[in-house]
């Protein structure tokens, strides 16, 4: 081989479009026919040889060329494609009945009682994609998306070794290859297992994956997730060269990408039957996962005849699968708690394979269906993989319980942080009510604490407090007021060394200083903002307004809230007894109750002077807010309602003055029309202030 310094343009031209395509050629043994020909090493000294030379001549990299598979750097959205032909969906049965129906139809349709062939094809549980060629080089590749507009993943489909790049002469000018890309179980389990070694969540199932593979920004994560592919139908095409849909996949083989082996081309109703029959017994057995089998007309000129419903085609319907499901046993019975404080209980199980994946826990979603499924510790449950959610517990088999089975008994404190956990009257969950302190909930708190109409400190972002939770920097809101004093210079004569945030990665001292100026601001704040900011169940600012208006300072309402005395609030128009409850509860607890001293010592809560105004058309109006706001968010308008003077309600009822309605307004307009109540446009409601 010539020295790579030596090499005229024309050789290295020459070499590289040889390189792409025996490198090519090599990928394709070894990933569509699993029979590779080139030892690794070998298949290596092609690659690098590429590259050498492309570093040499970078004009000459050819889109077909293998190095454009390992991904690029960072975009910061997807752009938009429009397909020109919509990748539409199917309709699904579950029954050879309806099967049967459906076969009726097309019948019908096409005015014939002879026996139509179908293609019988598994259905694969990924995301479809769609991939352009112009003049036999890949150019373009999108996501289904809504089936008319989907997002340019052209990056990232190219990182999938299984995607021909570059295709015969024959092809034609424009062609639209489409299919589904999918995560192999295998491949699956292992990326979970990393997942979990890194402290990040594990993904639900293959194909959530999948799709998280393959929507990245960042090509380069793509390609390093083994994403797999099978090719089933097209999109737009300059000259069809083929009649059926058995024909077409002999060209899709020809020209080089995965078509699925168990396709199988159907004569008669038996042979559906039969082929459905078949990929129900392999199914578990399957590398990957199938959530059923499509079945389409194979004749392309019967299928121009059929044509199209709104979303569907009339020549295909998927036949969908039972959702997989296994016996196993319940080892154990633990709470997680959840970011908003919900206690949720989840069972451990001895491991089972269901369909092919692994499956060692399942949520009991809370305390009612533990008890109405009567699940209990040593019991055999069957348990369920149906598509798209997490392992499901379907029920018991009370024949196989143990005679030492172990009843669940609810707690009734938080097992993060000790706190009481409370279950109101009508919900089904059960709540910690450490919210302050609770270590669960701390991250929530505290980005709700500093969020625009609490605290609204800038300069911390949800990474930023995830980071410094995680550092031990912040645990609760009041560690924010201390930031400064401790970031100072370190202590010479104690241990104590200043946490210098300037010399943390994209930080310098303008952001710090910044951050601490947000900060400062905020040592003075309103009552309302300071209530709101606690973070009290069904506390939002509106409501946090009406209390304000009513004690005008916080110490009164914190002490009547300590000494349970609701009487007070519940007068309160817009407020219940179930949010008293709720504010009674937060203060009973120790941990807020610190947490909220602390504050009281950083910062000054301004006495409440009401403002709101009382000679204005809104002022002693109950108003309601429904649908999405276009020029102000739901709590500004809120807010800028009630300086008007005006209630606000979370309701519609006859008390009601006006409705102001949003776009996409659900079924509290309704209620207003039926009352026969005002409702008012966003700009009629901007008009009156
Ligand atoms: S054909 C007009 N064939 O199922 C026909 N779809 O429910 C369009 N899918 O969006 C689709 N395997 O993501 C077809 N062999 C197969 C398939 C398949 C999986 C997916 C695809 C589609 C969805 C429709």
């Amino acid at each position: 081989m010539k020295d790579i310094k030596d090499l005229t343009v024309d050789e290295a031209k020459a070499e590289l479009a040889y390189l792409a395509q025996e490198i090519a050629k090599s990928d394709n043994a070894y990933y569509q026919n699993d029979d590779p020909y080139l030892s690794d090493a070998e298949y290596d000294v092609l690659k690098h040889r590429n590259i050498a030379i492309e570093t040499r001549f970078p004009e000459l990299v050819r889109p077909d060329s293998p190095s454009q598979r390992v991904g690029s750097v960072v975009k910061s959205a997807f752009s938009k494609v429009t397909h020109r032909f919509p990748m539409l969906s199917l309709g699904d049965v579950f029954s050879f009945d309806e099967v049967a129906d459906f076969v009726m139809s097309v019948k019908r349709y096409l005015n014939t009682s002879e026996e139509i062939a179908f293609m019988s094809e598994p259905k694969i549980d990924g995301l479809s994609f769609s991939a352009r060629y112009e003049k036999g080089i890949f150019v373009q590749a999108a996501t289904r998306g809504d089936g008319i507009i989907g997002e340019d993943i052209t990056e990232n489909l190219k990182t999938l070794k299984q995607l021909p790049l570059k295709l015969p002469a024959d092809v034609p000018d424009i062609l639209e290859v489409r299919g589904e890309v999918y995560m192999s179980k295998a491949d699956f389990l292992a990326l979970n297992e990393r997942c979990e070694a890194e402290n990040k969540k594990p993904f639900a199932n293959p194909r959530n994956a999948a799709a998280g593979s393959l929507r990245q920004l960042d090509s380069r994560i793509t390609a390093s997730r083994n994403l797999s592919l099978f090719a089933y139908t097209w999109g737009e095409v300059s000259q069809r060269q083929w009649d059926s849909q058995a024909d077409f996949f002999n060209h899709l083989k020809a020209w080089g990408f995965p078509i699925n082996p168990n396709n199988t081309l159907c004569n008669t109703f038996a042979e559906l039957e039969k082929s459905f029959k078949k990929l129900m017994e392999i199914r578990a057995s399957l590398p990957y996962d199938i959530d059923g089998v499509v079945y389409k007309v194979n004749s392309i000129a019967l299928q121009e005849r059929l044509g199209f419903l709104t979303r569907t085609p009339r020549w295909a319907i998927a036949h969908k699968f039972p959702a997989e499901q296994a016996l196993t046993t319940i080892k154990n019975i633990r709470i997680q708690v959840g970011r908003t404080g919900a206690l949720t209980p989840v069972a451990d199980l001895e491991p089972i394979n269901v369909g092919g994946v692994l499956v060692s826990h399942a949520t009991l979603h809370n305390e009612d269906e533990i008890k109405r499924k009567d699940f209990r510790i040593g019991d055999t449950v069957i348990v369920q993989r149906a598509g798209d959610v997490i392992p499901q517990l379907v029920g018991v088999i009370p024949e196989k319980r143990p005679v030492d089975s172990k009843e669940f008994i609810f707690p009734t404190t938080c097992p993060i942080c000790g706190a009481h956990a409370i279950r109101e009257e009508d919900e089904a969950v059960r709540r910690c009510t450490g919210g302050l302190s609770c270590p669960a909930q701390a991250k929530e708190r505290l980005a709700h604490f500093v969020s625009r109409d609490a605290f609204d400190i800038v300069g911390l972002g949800d990474k930023i407090i995830e980071d410094f939770f995680a550092e031990g920097i912040l645990h609760n809101p009041a560690d924010i007021f201390t930031l400064q004093e401790r970031n100072g210079g370190d202590d010479l004569f104690s241990s104590v060394q200043g946490l210098h945030l300037e010399n943390r990665e994209g930080w310098g001292k303008k952001s710090v200083d910044n951050l601490f100026k947000s900060i400062n601001a905020r040592r003075t704040v309103s009552l309302p903002r300071f209530i709101y900011a606690l973070g009290i169940r069904q506390v939002g600012i509106a409501t946090a307004r009406l209390i304000a208006k009513h004690y005008t300072k916080f110490e009164p309402f914190m002490l009547d809230m300590q000494n349970k005395q609701t009487a007070g609030i519940i007068s309160i128009d817009g407020i219940g007894a179930a949010m008293a409850t709720d504010m009674v509860e937060f203060f009973q607890e120790p941990h807020n109750l610190e947490i909220v001293n602390r504050l009281l010592q950083y910062v000054k809560v301004e006495e409440f002077i009401d403002d709101a105004q009382t000679d204005t058309p809104l002022s002693g109006k109950t108003v309601v807010f429904t649908g999405t706001l276009q020029q102000m968010t739901r709590n500004e308008a809120k807010a800028k309602a009630l300086s008007m003077g005006a209630k606000v309600a979370g309701s519609v009822s006859a008390k009601t003055d006006f409705v102001i309605m949003g776009t996409d307004a659900g079924s509290k307009a309704k209620t207003a029309q039926e009352l026969g109540i005002t409702i008012l446009s966003e700009e009629e409601f901007l008009q009156m202030l």
